[in-house]
This record gives structure tokens, C-alpha cells and sequence, in this order.
């Protein structure tokens, strides 16, 4: 067994948080043979909850659990830690319009960041999920001036996971015959589900499927996937959603697969003509902790119009959060 590593996640008594932390604890994102130690955050009111859930963890014996730490207290919850899933938003309230939800989350993230800027390890890999989570994760970014703006990415993986879970069904393949799919962008329904370098059992994927039902079906059924869970479950994806977590931080911390990539909201270098500073949806390939963009790749008209809108929606977002990112 190695050193054990210490993983914060905030909102950890919502439902994101139940379906997440038994599988970190059981290893599922780090592996059989590392320990973890769980820092979680809540609110103050949610407390309670949060100590049924402690009560549960302890429960299952977990080999690999080796401590769990409740607060309501960032830097109690961000001391020390390699890893932060930052859960724990604020969700969009009837009538509350954009500006007011990205408000309403900066108040939550600007601290967040700071807690994490001086309290956490220098190496800390953070993964917002919670929305709006390329925005969120710039708020949280930007309020870290001593950390590499690297340590901070936002999670597009669930639609990256969507995506190959539908050109699957649609050609009758296994998800594990599907690679270099990219979702390009935001975390939102202007996300671009690019299928265009990917391929089926090795052969590329637009020979396998028509470009109509690339267009007209595949690319709107990926985007609105997280609208239609909550009509169908009359609750947001939460077991799918700590699964992509999951996901994110173990091919950032153990690495890709030869010969595939994963979608990875990351700060934009401005490579393929997205505006450095902003959180954007990327292909990259892991290694040796670290993330790569994947470069190289021919960009045609339909793609570029498609990247260029996400881009807008979140230079439009940072425009109405820049207020609050540290001097
Ligand atoms: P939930 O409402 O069940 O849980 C959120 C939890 O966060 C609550 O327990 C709440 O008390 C806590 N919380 C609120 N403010 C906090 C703070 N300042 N510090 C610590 N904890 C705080 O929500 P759920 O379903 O778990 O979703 C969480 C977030 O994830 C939402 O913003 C949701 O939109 C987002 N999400 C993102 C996805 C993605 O692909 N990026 C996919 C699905 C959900």
C-alpha cells in the first residue's frame, strides 16, 4: 500500500456527493493500492446529513479509507490535499436569471479558491463539477494567484461519456470499441460534441454513421442529455455525474490509454484559436500526472462555427464574473 493522498469534495451530503464518495473510498479513482483520505465540505445546516453519510463510509470497511475529515470549514476541509472535487453549488432558483446564478456561485468558489490557493498542495488537481463548472472553475482559479493555473479544470467528461454511449447504441459497438471522441467548450448546451477524428472498431466513425443523424440526432441528444435526465428522473444526473468524476481524475492522475484521449475543461493556451483564459472543453492525453492538449487535429467550417459559439457563451460568462477574481 502506498501514503495515503487526501481528496476534498465539497457538497458531499447532495446527491453527486452519495454516489461519488464510496466509489473514491472504495478505490475506483485512484486505484486498489492507494489510501485516501476524505476532506468534505458542506453547509453548516447540512452537518447533520453529512454525518450519516461519515456514519455509512465507516460502515463499508473500505481497505482503502483511511480517514474522513466533516467540516464546514474550507481550510479546514482544503489543508494538505492532492485532489479537490469542488461539488457543492448553487443551483439556478425559479426566475434567477444567468448573471444572478454566476453571482451566486462566485460567492461560493471565490473563497473556495483562496481556501484552496492557501491551504492545499502545491501539486492539487481540482475538478469542478458544479455549474456553471468551466466559469466556476475560472472564479476558483482565478482566486489562486500562488497556484499553477493548470491545478484547476472543469468537467466535461460526462458528455465526453454520453457522447461514446451513443455512437455505441447507434452501431451496435462497445463503448470500449469507440475513441477520440472530443467535446469541445462549456459545460452547457452549446457544448460541441465533435465526432469528426473519432473511431469504431478502428475505422472512422462519420463512415459508420449519416451525417444527418450526425447533426440532426447525435450532437442535440448529447448536449440536452442532462435536461432530459431531469425530466425523465425528476432529479439531475447524479450517479453518471460522479462516474465522469471519477473518470476525469483518474486518467488526469494515472493517465490515458494509448491511442485514445478524454475531454478535459482546462485553461485555454489558445491553441486552435480559443481565447487563453477561459476554461474550455479540450482533447488531451494524460501522463505522469499532467494533462496535454492534443494538437494537430484539421478543424473544418462546421467545426469551427461550432467551437467559436461555445467560446463566445463563456467569454460572455467571464465577462460577468471578472469582478470577482483577485487583484
Ligand atoms: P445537490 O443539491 O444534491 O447537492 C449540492 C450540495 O452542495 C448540497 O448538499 C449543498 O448543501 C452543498 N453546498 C452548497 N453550497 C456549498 C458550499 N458553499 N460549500 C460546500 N457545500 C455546499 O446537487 P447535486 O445533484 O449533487 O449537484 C451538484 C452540482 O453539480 C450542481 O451544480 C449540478 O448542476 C452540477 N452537475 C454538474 C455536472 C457536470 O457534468 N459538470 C453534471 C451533473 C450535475
Amino acid at each position: 500500500m502506498k501514503a495515503p493522498v487526501r481528496v476534498a469534495v465539497t457538497g458531499a451530503a447532495g446527491q453527486i456527493g452519495y454516489a461519488l464518495l464510496f466509489r473514491i473510498a472504495a478505490g475506483d479513482m485512484l486505484g486498489p493500492d492507494q489510501p485516501v483520505i476524505l476532506h468534505l465540505l458542506e453547509i453548516t445546516p447540512a452537518l447533520p446529513a453529512l454525518q450519516g453519510v461519515v456514519m455509512e463510509l465507516n460502515d463499508c470497511a473500505f481497505p482503502t479509507l483511511h480517514g474522513v475529515v466533516a467540516t464546514d470549514d474550507a481550510n479546514v476541509a482544503f489543508k494538505d490535499v492532492d485532489f479537490a472535487l469542488l461539488v457543492g453549488a448553487r443551483p439556478r432558483g425559479p426566475g434567477m436569471e444567468r448573471k444572478d446564478l454566476l453571482e451566486a456561485n462566485g460567492a461560493i468558489f471565490a473563497p473556495q479558491g483562496k481556501a484552496i490557493n492557501d491551504h492545499a498542495k502545491r501539486s492539487v488537481k481540482v475538478l469542478v463539477v458544479g455549474n456553471p463548472a468551466n466559469t466556476n472553475a475560472l472564479i476558483a482559479q482565478s482566486n489562486a494567484p500562488d497556484l499553477d493555473p493548470n491545478c484547476f479544470t472543469a468537467m466535461v467528461r460526462l458528455d465526453h461519456n454520453r457522447a461514446i454511449s451513443q455512437l455505441a447504441e447507434k452501431t451496435g459497438a462497445l463503448n470500449t470499441d469507440i475513441a477520440q471522441v472530443t467535446i469541445w467548450g462549456n459545460h452547457s448546451s452549446t457544448q460541441y460534441p465533435d465526432v469528426h477524428h473519432a473511431s469504431i472498431k478502428g475505422k472512422p466513425a462519420l463512415e459508420q454513421i449519416d451525417q444527418a443523424w450526425y447533426e440532426g440526432t447525435f450532437i442535440p441528444t448529447v448536449q440536452q442529455r442532462g435536461a432530459a435526465i431531469i425530466k425523465a428522473r425528476g432529479a439531475s444526473s447524479a450517479a453518471s455525474a460522479a462516474s465522469a468524476a471519477i473518470d476525469h481524475m483518474r486518467n488526469w492522475a494515472l493517465g490515458t490509454a494509448e491511442g485514445d484521449w478524454v475531454s478535459m475543461g482546462i485553461p485555454s493556451d489558445g491553441s486552435y484559436g480559443i481565447e487563453p483564459g477561459v476554461i474550455y472543453g479540450y482533447p488531451c492525453t494524460c501522463k505522469d500526472g499532467k494533462f496535454a492538449i492534443v494538437q494537430g487535429l484539421a478543424i473544418n467550417e462546421f467545426s469551427r462555427a461550432r467551437m467559436d459559439a461555445t467560446e463566445k457563451e463563456l467569454r460572455e460568462e467571464r465577462a460577468g464574473v471578472e469582478h470577482l477574481f483577485a487583484k
